[in-house]
């Protein structure tokens, strides 16, 4: 039998309905792991409506710099105008469609395209037309059909966010008490942040979700995932080591973990920041509490809902070298059901001296890079899950989420927004996002 269309998504949506009444009851149904039907709906409703984190501003500091960015299957250009204004323009000329923009980095101040030459200033403009005159009269009016610009376009501390969807709420309120959080990493100097070098890129045979779930707040596969790792002395040998830590809903799908030095393994304040990093941040951070909980954090991962996530870790990059904190943010491109495209910066205070640039970036490629000893063992988990999410005994097969679900009490002490709760071995998180997943899914946001 043939479903038509509008009995797909009428049974997509009776799962999803099925899906946010369990997520309260901490159950999940895998199949939204890997289902084709699912991934159609979720690239209109989840993609083309929240804020999607397309790169920070240290990537495009001139006039004219560009880089080509993805939001699921638009490829769009956010470039710096010669005003210093920051544009996302859609990469597909008004003329036939071509991309008019070909290189994924550079500068320029106008973008030809390579079909017919239709050419455009880097605002978008439409200001040339080869043979324009004799070809289209009067007919053509150039001011109608410049590149169109992303609905919205708002930055919070340097990183820029897009949302397709012109009656999304401001960025502001999209990220809410996440912002907090996010100042912990993002205003650790008065110098801000910078990228070096270019994202690395990868593709796993992977659903987004799933990497998204996991820095939402999965501190506690540490012990198993990365046992070999464990046993070089690369993380923790305590398998508990998540319980000294907090586990943070931050409001609207976004969460965060922070863990400090288990018992008995006194590790250095502040990550392990360098000094120089240390005095800035106690004039940079915007509030005196921002400064006593970095003073006890090593570890820090989140999700900004959907699929932007950000991991500070104290960690060693082999088992002959100090721990160096190390700061990546991560984009999870969805490609396809069972496909993502994986976006990794390495980050780092501009103003930091540049041994330890050099260290931590070391330390990044080392653990969490392309080929890092952390991000291999990760991927696997995700693959094989994605893998068994599509069989026919996947359709009816739930997953447990009810970690901490009965006895977990917030953290009447915490001094930062959202529910905290006093320890990481939980899935608050992760059932917040589930649910606000389902949220967009229904149309409910
Ligand atoms: S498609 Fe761009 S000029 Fe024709
Ligand atoms: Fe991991």
């Amino acid at each position: 039998m043939t479903l038509s269309v509008d009995n797909g998504i009428n049974q997509i949506e009776g799962l999803l309905r099925q899906a946010k009444q369990s997520i309260d009851d901490g159950r999940v149904p895998v199949r939204i792991y890997n289902d084709p039907d699912i991934f159609a709906l979720e690239k209109e409703r989840v993609f083309g409506r929240a804020y999607i984190y397309l790169g920070h501003e240290s990537e495009i500091p001139h006039p004219g710099d560009y880089v080509v960015r993805y939001i699921a299957d638009d490829h769009l250009i956010v470039v710096r105008d010669e005003q210093g204004q920051i544009r996302v323009l859609f990469n597909c000329c008004r003329h036939r469609g071509m991309q008019v923009c070909r290189a994924e980095m550079g500068n320029a101040s106008h973008f030809r395209c390579p079909y017919h030459g239709w050419t455009y200033r880097n605002t978008g403009e439409l200001v040339g037309v080869p043979a324009g005159k004799e070809a289209y009269g009067d007919v053509l009016d150039k001011r109608a059909w410049g590149l169109r610009s992303v609905p919205r376009v708002e930055s919070y501390a340097g990183m820029v966010f897009a949302s397709l969807d012109a009656q999304a709420p401001s960025l502001d309120e999209y990220l809410g008490g996440m912002k907090w959080y996010l100042d912990l990493v993002t205003r650790r100097s008065e110098a801000g942040l910078e990228v070096i070098g270019a994202p690395h890129r990868w593709v796993m045979d992977a659903n987004w979700k799933l990497p998204a779930d996991n820095f939402v707040g999965d501190a506690y596969h540490t012990l198993m995932t990365h046992r070999s790792a464990v046993e070089l002395d690369l993380a923790p040998r305590d398998p508990k080591f998540a319980m000294y830590g907090v586990h943070v809903h931050a409001g609207n799908g976004h969460g965060l973990g922070m863990i400090s030095s288990p018992p008995g393994m006194e590790l250095p304040p502040f990550w392990g920041y360098p000094q120089e990093v240390v005095e800035s941040l106690q004039r940079s951070y915007p509030t005196p509490e921002h400064v006593a909980v970095a003073r006890r954090i090593n570890f820090l991962h989140g999700t900004v809902f959907p699929n932007f996530s950000v991991l500070n870790v104290m960690i060693a990059k082999d088992h002959r070298s100090a721990p160096t904190p190390m700061l990546t943010f991560r984009v999870w491109r969805p490609v396809g059901p069972d496909r993502t495209e994986v976006w990794s910066w390495f980050l780092v205070e501009r103003d930091a001296p540049a041994w330890f640039k050099e260290q931590s970036y070391q330390t990044y490629v080392h653990t969490f890079g392309t080929s890092g000893v952390f991000e291999q063992d990760d991927t696997e988990n995700w693959r094989g899950i994605t893998r068994v999410a599509k069989g026919l005994m996947a359709r009816d097969h739930e997953l447990n989420y009810q970690m901490g679900m009965s006895f977990l009490k917030l953290d009447p002490t915490w001094p930062g927004p959202g529910e905290a709760y006093p320890l990481d071995y939980a899935e608050a998180n992760q059932r917040a996002f589930i649910r606000r997943w389902c949220e967009y899914m229904l149309n409910e946001v």
